[in-house]
């Protein structure tokens, strides 16, 4: 079995707020990589090296040294950087998030931007730093011979930088967005675009959430660095990026729903109180039936096309008169990224565009839009529970584990109106209904179809998504990749 495992991310298994008497109050997070690294075991020696993120954050790294203590982390040995303020900020927000999320999910407005100019050299400056930072913390703290596993988009110089310093270790990147089309990615200025590449094929092997990310960053790889690619007729599908006198081998792992946990949670009581209140707010229509509800649940994230969502819900009310009154869109979009002007104008926009809906076709009796938008994840599983119809259809999307949260945990199944651009499309889109995610005609037909399903129909799709949602639950996602790297 594998010895010492180094888990690398810039949001760590832990957060801490700060109070006025300077009192510091850790929360723990959930997530595939938590439960992921769960597998294996509490005994196991491994330790997760993240970023401060917050000034609560900085105070305890400070304070531990680094070392979170164990009683903040459940058992989990965690070392958090204390990264300089500016130097994060312009590594996360300025390169990670405005840069290499907006190529990877294809979010530029290109007629003005984006623009690459002295602001960016001086984040990208902050971006090799933090990278550096994270490269030196690993060397460090891993023994002879460790495995690393080295997470997304943040951390892509990682894998190269750390090869450096310690070449006896064993490598991993894994992204967990989708990967740029090479002529997109071409829009990165010629020597970053190169240096990420080469950075993450650094690495020993670089995974990806499904095959056609895993092709595309083979072939950005191709394009940019003129380097090899085979591998596409092997039995395992493992393609292989040669560059340099070096192999990557280039592995897919699709992270999947954690059935048992999600099942647990949802039928908790402070669940069962929210499904009361939200039967309340959706009511029922003149008839005194039930209303039908889209449900959707995301954080207000550009990519997450809440607002194209929002314009199909109002199209079908305009369409077809005959769900007027019938049906409510409940969506809950969580905040994000707040510390960008371009994810507030988004968060207002989806706002106002849900008051236009409600103005346009609203009663009385009847509230055609629920949004709401503070986090509550209890409230999140009891929208999981009674939806009738899922509306998941980001612009383009790693995975989407909304998508797969939802069938695992509908009490009468739900019909799943998902964007052919998500990740999970891969494992699900025979099942669900498929939609281009631009298009609002589209979208808003697949809506009525998905509202009109026959319950058993509905009933039994759910049931064959539940199945292939959880083919792959973190546990095993996570075990499966250190297999792979360790497998020559
Ligand atoms: O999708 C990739 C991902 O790293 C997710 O794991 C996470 O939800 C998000 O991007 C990062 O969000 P944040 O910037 O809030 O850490």
């Amino acid at each position: 079995m594998v010895s010492q495992v180094l888990v690398a991310s810039n949001r760590g298994p832990v957060s801490y707020s700060v109070a006025e008497d300077g009192t510091l109050t850790a929360k723990r997070g959930g997530g595939g990589l938590v439960s992921g690294l769960s597998a294996i075991g509490q005994d196991a020696d491994a330790v997760w090296v993240c970023a401060a993120l917050t000034e609560g954050d900085r105070a305890a790294a400070r304070r531990a040294d680094g070392a979170l203590p164990a009683e903040d982390t459940g058992g989990q040995r965690v070392r958090m950087l204390d990264i300089d303020a500016d130097t994060f900020a312009g590594a996360y927000n300025g390169v990670a998030n405005s840069v290499l999320w907006f190529v990877h999910h294809l979010l530029y407005q290109t007629p003005l931007e984006p623009v690459f100019d002295t602001e960016f050299e001086r984040q990208w400056a902050a971006y090799e730093a933090y990278n550096a930072a994270f490269a030196d913390a690993l060397a460090g703290d891993a023994e002879q011979g460790a495995t690393v596993m080295v997470q997304d988009y943040h951390l892509t110089l990682v894998p190269a930088l750390l090869r450096e310093r310690r070449p006896d270790l064993r490598i991993g990147h894994f992204s967990h967005t989708p990967w740029a089309p090479a002529d997109y990615y071409r829009l990165l200025p010629d020597a970053v675009a190169a240096d990420v590449l080469r950075g993450v094929l650094g690495a020993d092997r670089a995974a990806f959430l499904t095959r056609r990310w895993a092709e595309a960053f083979a072939a950005c790889c191709a394009d940019m660095l003129g380097a090899r690619v085979d591998g596409a007729d092997r039995p395992d599908g493992e393609l292989r990026v040669t560059h340099a006198g070096r192999t990557t081998r280039i592995g897919v792992h699709g992270l999947g729903a954690d059935a048992g946990f999600l099942r647990e949670r949802a039928h908790r009581d402070d669940v069962a109180e929210r499904m009361a209140a939200l039967r309340e707010q959706i009511g029922t229509d003149d008839s005194g039936a039930s209303r039908r509800t889209i449900v959707r649940v995301d954080r207000t994230e550009l990519s997450k096309n809440i607002v194209r969502g929002l314009h199909a819900f109002r199209r079908l009310l305009r369409d077809r008169p005959e769900w007027r009154d019938r049906v409510v869109h409940v969506a809950f979009a969580y905040p994000s990224r707040q510390d960008l002007a371009v994810y507030r104008r988004y968060t207002e926009e989806v706002a106002r565009v849900a008051d236009e809906v409600n103005a346009e076709f609203g009663t009385a009796s009847w509230t055609p839009v629920v949004l709401h938008v503070k986090d509550d994840f209890a409230r999140s599983l009891a929208a999981y529970r009674l939806a009738d119809v899922a509306l998941v259809n980001p612009i383009r999307d790693g995975m989407n584990l909304v998508a797969k949260e939802v069938p695992v945990v509908s009490d009468a199944g739900c019909a799943l109106v998902l964007s052919r651009e998500a990740g999970a499309a891969a494992e699900l889109a025979q099942d669900a209904l498929p939609v281009n995610p631009y298009d609002i005609a589209g979208t808003a037909a697949a809506l009525h179809t998905a509202l009109a399903m026959p319950f058993e129909e509905r009933a039994a799709r759910t049931e064959r998504l539940a199945a292939a949602a959880t083919a792959l639950p973190p546990q095993a996602w996570f075990l499966a990749q250190l297999d792979a790297l360790h497998t020559p």
